[in-house]
Parts: C-alpha cells; sequence; structure tokens
C-alpha cells in the first residue's frame, strides 16, 4: 500500500500572539513542523506535501527541498488546506495520512501504529484519539450507542453534553486517498468558525456507509496541539521530560532533568553528566564519560569522550578526547580542539584548530589560526586576525610557547618551539627554534617623586 501525507502548516496562529508563524516556533529548539516532517520521514512515507500560506516562504525556507509543498492562500480551514494538495495526490491510490504542523511530539511509532490499525480495519477514515484531562479547545469525538465514531465536534460547535466528552480529536488522520479528495467536495462551513473542517470529512463518510475506526494514542501528552504559549511551554516540559528519560534510559546521568535540554536529535554516550543549565541542541554528539555543565551551551558541536565543559558556549566545533574546556570559555565557527587540549576562562576560539595537548588557559582570543601540537598560548596573547577589512591567517607550530599579552599580527607564521617573549608584538615571521622579543626595554627614571 502507497502511503501519503498533508501536514497542515498555513494558519497564521494567531493565539501565539507572534511575529512569527505559529509552526515555525521551535520545541527543544527545533521548529514544530520540522519535529512532524522528521518523523514522517523516519515513516517512510512517499510523498510529504505541506500546506503553506502564512509565512510561506520562512516554512519552506525551514523544510527545505526535501518535501512538497502546496499554497492555500486563504485561510478558509484545515479541510479546505487539506483540498489544496489534490493536485499532487487526487490521483493516487493508497492511504494519506494527515497531520497538523502543531503537534510536534507525536512519535513515527504511534503514527505507524495508526496506519496498522486503519489497515488492518479494512476503514477508510482511522482517527487519532486522546483522553485529555482538560479537553479545552479540541475537538471532541462522538461516538454513538454501537461505540462507533459518529462525528467529531469542534469545542465552539458543541453542545453541552458533547463538552463532557474527554476523547479529543488529536488532529491526525489516515485517509483512503481517493475517498479523501471526494468527501472534501461536500464538506460545508456553516458552522461556528465559518470554516472548512476537515473532520466533518468523518460524518460524510459515516453517512455514506464507510467504515470509521479510531486508534488511541498511548498518552494525551504526545498528542498536545499547540495554540498558543502556555501550551508551547506545557509542550517544551513534555518533550524535555521524554527526551531525558530516554536518555537516562541509555547511560546518561543527568543531576537536575528539570533544568537540562537536549535537543531531540543530540546523541550522548554512556557514564556521561550532564550538570544543572546545560542545553545541548541541533546536530551535537557528546560521547561517553564527558562532564557537561553546569551552565553549558552546546550546539551543532561534536565533543569527544571524556572532555569536561564547564560553563561554556559551544556553537559548531569540535572537541577531543580529555578536553578541558571552561569555565567560561566561548567555540564558533569550526574552532577544532585536538585530544587533551585546555581552553580556560575568558578564552574565544573561533575558525581555529588546536593541536593535541595545546593550552590556552586564560584571557585570550585566538580566530583564524592554526595552533600545532603541545603549544602554550600564555594568558592575554591574542591572534590579531581583522584589520577593518580582511581576515588573516594565524600559524603557530608544533610547540611553540607565546608568552603572555602577546599580539600576533596576522599574517604571521611562529615556527615549531619558538619562543615568543611576554608583550611582544609580532609582525613578522618567527623561525623554529628561535626567541623573538618585539617590545621596548624597559627606562627607569630613579629618584622620579
Ligand atoms: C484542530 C481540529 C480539532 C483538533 C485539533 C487538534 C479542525 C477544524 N479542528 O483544531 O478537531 O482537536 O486540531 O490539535 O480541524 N491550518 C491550515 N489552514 C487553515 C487552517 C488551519 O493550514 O485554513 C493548519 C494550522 O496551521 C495548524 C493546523 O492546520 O497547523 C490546525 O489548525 P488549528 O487552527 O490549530 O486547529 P485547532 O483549532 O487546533
Ligand atoms: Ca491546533
Amino acid at each position: 500500500m502507497n502511503h501519503f501525507a498533508v501536514i497542515l502548516a498555513a494558519g497564521k496562529g494567531t493565539r501565539m500572539k507572534s511575529k512569527l508563524y505559529k509552526v515555525l516556533h521551535p520545541v527543544a529548539g527545533k521548529p514544530m513542523v520540522q519535529h512532524v516532517v522528521d518523523q514522517l520521514k523516519t515513516l517512510g512515507v512517499k510523498r510529504q506535501v505541506v500546506i503553506v500560506g502564512h509565512g510561506a516562504e520562512a516554512v519552506r525556507e525551514v523544510l527545505g527541498t526535501s518535501v512538497d509543498y502546496a499554497l492555500q492562500s486563504e485561510q478558509l480551514g484545515t479541510g479546505h488546506a487539506v483540498q489544496m494538495a489534490e493536485p499532487v495526490l487526487g490521483q493516487e491510490k493508497g492511504s494519506t495520512l494527515v497531520v497538523c504542523g502543531d503537534t510536534p511530539l507525536l512519535t513515527s511509532e504511534t503514527l505507524a501504529a495508526l496506519i496498522s490499525h486503519h489497515e488492518e480495519t479494512n476503514a477508510k477514515v482511522t482517527v487519532l484519539t486522546a483522553h485529555a484531562e482538560d479537553a479545552t479547545g479540541y475537538g471532541r469525538i462522538v461516538r454513538g450507542e454501537d461505540g462507533n465514531v459518529e462525528k467529531i465536534v469542534e469545542h465552539k460547535d458543541a453542545s453541552p453534553a458533547e463538552l463532557e466528552i474527554g476523547e479529543i480529536n488529536t488532529g491526525t488522520y489516515v485517509f483512503d486517498n481517493e475517498m479523501l479528495f471526494a468527501a472534501l467536495k461536500q464538506v460545508k462551513n456553516d458552522n461556528a468558525q465559518g470554516e472548512y473542517y476537515l473532520p466533518d470529512v468523518i460524518a460524510i463518510a459515516k453517512a455514506a456507509g464507510e467504515t470509521i475506526a479510531a486508534h488511541a494514542a498511548p498518552a494525551f501528552e504526545e498528542t498536545i496541539g499547540v495554540n498558543d504559549r502556555v501550551a508551547l511551554a506545557q509542550a517544551e516540559t513534555w518533550f524535555r521530560e521524554r527526551t531525558n528519560e530516554r536518555l537516562m534510559r541509555e547511560g546518561v546521568t543527568f543531576v537536575d532533568p528539570a533544568s537540562t535540554y537536549v535537543g531531540p536529535d543530540v546523541v550522548i554516550g554512556p557514564d556521561t553528566i550532564l550538570y544543572p543549565g546545560t542545553q545541548l541542541l541541533g546536530k551535537t554528539v557528546i560521547g561517553s564519560e564527558c562532564v557537561i555543565g553546569p551552565n553549558s551551551d552546546i550546539r551543532d558541536s561534536v565533543v569527544a569522550d571524556k572532555a569536561i565543559v564547564r560553563q561554556s558556549v559551544v556553537t559548531d566545533s569540535e572537541i577531543g578526547s580529555e578536553a578541558q574546556v571552561g569555565p567560561f570559555a566561548h567555540l564558533r565557527q569550526q574552532a577544532v580542539l585536538g585530544a587533551n587540549t585546555r581552553i580556560g576562562n575568558f578564552v574565544e576560539v573561533k575558525k581555529s584548530t588546536f593541536g593535541e595537548g595545546s593550552k590556552s588557559a586564560h584571557l585570550s582570543y585566538v580566530g583564524d589560526a592554526s595552533v600545532g601540537k603541545d603549544v602554550n598560548l600564555g594568558c592575554g596573547s591574542i591572534t590579531v586576525n581583522y584589520d577593518g577589512k580582511n581576515k588573516f591567517q594565524t600559524v603557530i607550530e608544533d610547540g611553540a610557547f607565546i608568552g603572555c599579552n602577546v599580539n600576533l599580527i596576522a599574517p604571521v607564521t611562529v615556527g615549531k618551539n619558538a619562543l615568543v617573549a611576554a608583550g611582544s608584538t609580532v609582525t613578522e615571521d618567527v623561525p623554529d627554534n628561535a626567541l623573538a622579543i618585539a617590545r621596548e626595554r624597559q627606562t627607569t627614571k630613579q629618584n622620579y617623586r
């Protein structure tokens, strides 16, 4: 059976009261709609069609070319939104999943179970339901006396009795593709919001004598629909709990899970300890037996085994095994540290490599530099890489020793085992094994006062 997916992402998200389009609000550092698309990718659906409208360009920019798009230029409701996929999917035979772009916690496992249930029951529509403690705002599942689903009624259209129903529509469904596009033509907008509701397809299919099935999600938490900032914070909390629990079961220690934030795509090895206030995002990979935090922010970076990163900010960088970073270091834009390196307090490293065993322990800026092995950069030493227009390279070869408060005016090379005296401003290359002193001699005026 062919599987297709339609992701609804054209709404403005008025209740967010935000300039940012709703489905682009991040949960665990990743836009909500990207969560949905990534889960569908692991399912292996044949084609994903994302319905865009408000912020269409911004959504396309985030999701890229791995999905198809259909434009809904006027937001006339979720049923109307799915109709926009008809030119792409209308002629197909198979099952079509419809998922909202604002349900970021849905897992591929639950979506796979939904599809299996749909196929086992030979249904034309299967809706994913959940039991909510507070169902406010959600569509309610109305079942007949035989227990089968009859229709879905939106909160705003529900009778007092229907408002008592705790079983909600998660906004996730599998439809027989041909039936879906045929039924959508019959959906009307005579309701409280004047919109074409996708859930009305269920009552239409029912009236036509089709089989309607329902499949319950394992927990309400997974199905939360984020319409406002309160739900956004709730989604963030639940997502964090889920991710942290998974990692703890894989052998990662969280000293305080409530204050440790790990993105969905982060990988962490066993026996790594995460201290409070740590945030690991993007495509970050942390090895085993590392110590991270407290208060470290690491994004899109790789940290090898047994490294320590305390109170530091690391972006797009690599840290070698047993390296020590921090407290209060900043690595960015391809800072690549070898094994056993040490980057200490108030050191910024940008677009530079450090060979094995090299150190910059205090108060330095190292930018656009290639630092060899076993180099010592003294306190306050600076690579002067920028003349106001262009950036230049500094090369420091193996075993060199750079004294305190040295300025290395790039482009410049300090040779192997060379020594640069403290306080020097180096403008010319220093040969291997040489000593460079580039500073005024001290003048001492006796009995000056
Ligand atoms: C919807 C369901 C409700 C369900 C809930 C689950 C309808 C009518 N109601 O309500 O039964 O309980 O989701 O979270 O479907 N969108 C478009 N174009 C539109 C309108 C919406 O693309 O014209 C998109 C939105 O961007 C959003 C999704 O569809 O990602 C759902 O829309 P939203 O307004 O959030 O629906 P709910 O009121 O939450
Ligand atoms: Ca919603």
